[in-house]
């Protein structure tokens, strides 16, 4: 067995592996897409091959194209032949570590699955060996992120509280993204501000809210009558199309429902731009603004589960 990352020319066999399971994975329409655009890129897929050549394990990377490191395990492919569970599970483990080691990091594993995936007993079984073989390399911190959509819903109206304007100085949206992160409920911001600098993760998050392939011009600061900031509000797009980005309410106006007027403006520049759909994550423990976007007749379609390193032995 020969562990290492993949070359043009195993393009034909990557394109044969087949995920059957119910979850989220570098399908072939996908790989093509991204290893076109640079999110995927031949040396950060890496296979399990047989001495015949075989693609026996296959693990995809994420990143931006301009990125210097992969962001995401983006799919962990077992081949059926390996059958029994411990096999595939030690298989997928030796594989991922190798990966680590010559990356020097382990980043976080996203699996997209259905609402209610605990009581589908094949989505539940496809998680739960990818969720051992992770575990053995360091990811075993889960963390659920809801997934919404908005789908051609009413169009909302202006607030009648708040202006938006945009802002073409990045430190602006720095000095808002670092107030916006104080007494937060997202997970990753909590455990970036636990090692971080605040300007410093307010800079990088602004740097990273850029690389994707919504408009920077798009970015709204919110303001009250009176001019005080408000929040932040970031019309943006992924790869799969337009999203909320990111929206933020200062701590010293948390609790008066400006969440809604963030989202509604957001929503509303998109529309009135044409889009129909405009998906959008929170994690589960983010209750303000899970509600928000239930509100705001956002639907919740599925789950993103993140599998990390534990926050306390990172
Ligand atoms: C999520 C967020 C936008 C909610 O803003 P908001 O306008 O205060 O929301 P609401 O007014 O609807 O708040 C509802 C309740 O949740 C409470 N609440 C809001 N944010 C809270 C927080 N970070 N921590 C604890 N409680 C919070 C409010 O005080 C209010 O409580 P009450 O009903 O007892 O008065 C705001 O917390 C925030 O900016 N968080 C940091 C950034 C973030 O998480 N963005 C979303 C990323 S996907």
């Amino acid at each position: 067995m020969l562990f290492r990352t993949a070359v043009e020319e195993d393009l034909d066999r990557l394109l044969g592996c087949v995920v059957d399971e119910s979850i989220s994975w570098a399908h072939p329409e996908r790989l093509l897409s991204f290893l076109e655009n640079g999110n995927y890129r031949f040396d950060r897929i890496w296979l399990a091959v047989a001495d015949d050549g075989e693609i026996l394990a296959r693990a995809v990377w994420w990143g931006f194209p301009d990125g210097d490191k992969p962001l995401a395990l983006d799919c962990v492919y077992v081949h059926p032949s390996v059958s029994d569970r411990a096999d595939r599970v030690g298989l997928a483990a030796e594989l991922l570590r190798h990966a680590h080691e010559a990356y020097g990091l382990a980043p976080e594993y996203h699996v997209f699955v259905g609402n209610g995936w605990r009581d589908d007993p094949k989505a539940a079984a496809a998680i739960a060996w990818r969720w051992e073989a992770a575990g053995r390399v360091g990811l075993t911190h889960e963390l659920e992120r809801l997934r919404y959509e908005w789908a051609d819903g009413p169009v909302p109206e202006p607030s009648d509280r708040l202006v938006f304007r945009g802002e073409e100085d990045d430190e602006a949206f720095v000095e808002a993204f670092r107030r916006v992160a104080a007494g937060t409920l997202d997970f990753h911001t909590r455990q970036a501000l636990a090692t971080m600098d605040p300007v410093a993760q307010a800079r990088e998050d602004v740097h990273d809210y850029k690389s994707m392939p919504g408009d920077r011009s798009w970015w709204r600061l919110a303001y009250d009558k009176s001019g005080d900031l408000v929040g932040v509000a970031l019309p943006s797009a992924n790869n799969g199309g337009p999203v909320v980005g990111y929206l933020g309410v200062v701590p010293e106006h948390r609790g008066h429902g400006y969440v809604d007027d963030l989202l509604a403006e957001i929503t509303r520049f998109l529309a009135e731009r044409g889009v129909r759909r405009i998906a959008a994550d929170t994690d589960a423990g983010n209750v303000p603004m899970a509600r928000a976007f239930e509100r705001a007749g956002y639907r919740n379609f599925a789950v993103r589960l993140v599998l990390s390193p534990d926050p306390v032995n990172a």
